[in-house]
């Protein structure tokens, strides 16, 4: 099952993926966590991407899609998985379709979290994520036990560089221009499921499972 997830910054893409990927075994592949990965160890690649995604911009699409067709070749990838924050622009789904026709192959389902921007700038400011293992947590829906540290790996947690409201204005406008587009494109390849993202993180997961089958 090879899945794209769509929808804002914000929307609950990486933690409705990361549900996903337990449920069915299939690897999660986020580029952005791939991106804030190679910012923490100081790569050329984090360099390059941090100049970007500190001001709300997207990476250039030269430096994202042979990374996630790469990533997608990997043996663990041979049950399918699930792209979170990949594509992003219409250049980036058309890479992966060839790349994806190239092996006699095509994505299943593009699953659209729809949350109005009203309620974003609002669940980003209360965002935290975990310095060491990245794992994401919200001061109100979606708490630690101790506050400011991470269940999973006992780390500080701290507000993403971009999560600042004024950064988030910048890539929810980014997203309308570039990113939104995908829902139509991949709506004119029937693939395109959606779900309301403003209930209850569980409840989202209970809609996209219902489409997924159990
Ligand atoms: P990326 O990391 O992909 O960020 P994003 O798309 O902006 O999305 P987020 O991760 O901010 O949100 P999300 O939808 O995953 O929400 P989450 O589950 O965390 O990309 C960052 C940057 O990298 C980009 O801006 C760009 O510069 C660059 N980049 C990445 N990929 C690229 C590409 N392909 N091309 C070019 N550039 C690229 O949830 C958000 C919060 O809400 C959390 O606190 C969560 O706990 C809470 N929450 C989730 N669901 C619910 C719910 N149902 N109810 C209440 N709260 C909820
Ligand atoms: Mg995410």
């Amino acid at each position: 099952m090879k899945i794209i997830m769509l929808g804002a910054p914000g929307a609950g893409k990486g933690t409705q993926a990361k549900m996903l990927a337990e449920k069915y075994s299939i690897p999660h592949i986020s580029t952005g966590d791939i991106f804030r990965a190679n910012i923490k160890e100081g790569t050329e690649l984090g360099k390059k991407a941090k100049e970007y995604m500190d001001k709300g911009l997207l990476v250039p699409d030269e430096l994202v899609v042979d990374l996630v067709i790469d990533r997608f070749k990997a043996d663990d990838c041979k049950n399918g998985y699930i792209l979170d924050g990949f594509p992003r622009t219409i250049p980036q789904a058309e890479a992966l379709d060839a790349a994806l026709a190239a092996q006699g192959d095509k994505m299943d389902y593009a699953i659209n979290v729809e949350v109005p921007d009203e309620n974003i700038v609002n669940r980003m400011s209360g965002r935290r994520a975990c310095v060491g293992c990245g794992a994401t947590y919200h001061i109100k829906y979606n708490p630690t036990k101790v506050e400011g540290i991470c269940d999973v790996c006992g780390k500080e947690l701290i507000l993403r560089d971009d999560d600042k409201p004024e950064t988030v204005l910048n890539r929810l406008k980014v997203y309308h221009d570039q990113t939104q587009p995908l829902i139509d494109y991949y709506g004119k390849a029937g693939i395109v499921k959606e779900v309301d993202g403003t209930v209850d993180m569980n409840d989202v997961l209970n809609a996209i499972v219902e489409i997924l089958g159990e």
